[in-house]
């Protein structure tokens, strides 16, 4: 079993991969911390521990970042897409497990020191959590396994600007300061998570189970899957990124990566949060990542519907 930790602004597709990460005997969750994003961490926090008490999960909850590094420019949330409460706007009662009382940061430094080159840490929402992690441990950059992040459009249009996708633009400097860490990263960005679209036929399989986690997953699905059909006409499904993700944790083979030198436009009036990565025949440095740039989506979305409901 693959030592995880899960890093979530949970969102709808968050709880897909959640669900999906929590049925993969494949990966043993350590946590999943919290960030602000796609709601407050408070409601992050609420929704991850909602949707674990759903699986019957007892991974723990630790909440983290409640705002970016160092410049609060942007209003970060997605309630267009994700609903007021988050989850498609499907609460109805509040969790009854209490996340921990550490913070997200000492968390990740701790499990990543106790377990040597062995964790890997996927993150699915602003990259706070982790900058603040290596700038207060900086030794953890060569003990993690792997980093996945969901995050970024290297070659691909931005979700949020024409050029910055979500969870980078809502903390570029923490995404630019772990990118330029040294730790090793897989991007799992827009260029391959927008090839993963999910019908709404699928979701209606989901409800047909008649189950209450069927039922929840169906409710907030078919909301986002409204959400991206009113942002791209025609789509006719809504983007798995962040389980694509968990995917790529459980079988790397999901995707074709190439090894780039990735960084993030801190300055741009029009392109901030942009992932630009050197494609110059000869760059300048080194590669910091492995980009992911092509997807077996239907490989892919056939495990991912085989696991999360
Ligand atoms: O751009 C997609 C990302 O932004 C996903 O992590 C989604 O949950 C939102 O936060
Ligand atoms: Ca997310």
């Amino acid at each position: 079993m693959k030592p995880i930790i899960l890093d979530v602004d949970t969102g709808i597709d968050d709880a897909l991969a959640i669900s999906y990460a929590v049925n993969s005997p494949e990966l043993e969750l350590l946590g999943l911390t919290t960030c602000f994003g796609n709601v407050t961490v408070e409601e992050a926090t609420r929704n991850t521990l909602l949707v674990l008490e759903h699986l019957d999960s007892a991974v723990p909850v630790i909440p983290g970042a409640t705002k970016p590094l160092f410049v609060s420019r942007v209003k970060a949330n997605a309630t267009h897409i994700h609903g007021e409460d988050g989850i498609g706007n499907t609460l109805t009662n509040l969790p009854t497990r209490k996340a921990l009382s550490q913070y997200a940061p000492q968390f990740i430094i701790d499990q990543v020191r106790s377990k040597p080159h062995q964790v890997t840490i996927i993150t699915v929402a602003a990259m706070t959590n982790l900058a603040l992690a290596i700038m207060q441990a900086p030794d953890i950059v060569n003990l993690v396994d792997n980093v996945i992040v969901m995050g970024g459009a290297v070659k691909r249009a931005g979700n949020v600007t024409p050029h910055a996708e979500a969870n980078i633009y809502a903390d570029p400097e923490a995404a630019d300061y772990v990118f330029a860490s040294g730790i090793p990263i897989t991007l799992v960005g827009l260029d391959v998570t927008m090839e993963t679209l999910l019908p709404k036929k699928d979701v209606q399989a989901w409800r047909s189970k008649g189950t209450e986690l069927g039922t929840l997953m169906a409710d907030m699905t078919e909301f986002y899957i409204d959400a991206y059909e009113d942002f791209y006409p025609g789509i006719g499904g809504c983007g798995l990124h962040d389980p694509l993700a968990v995917g790529v944790a459980i079988c790397p083979d999901f995707v074709t990566t190439e090894p780039l030198y990735v960084r993030v436009d801190l300055d741009g009036f029009h392109s901030l949060g942009r992932t630009i990565g050197d494609l110059r025949s000869k760059p300048a440095h080194e590669p910091n990542m492995q980009v992911c740039l092509k997807v077996d989506t239907e490989r892919f979305l056939e495990h991912f519907l085989s696991r999360v409901v």
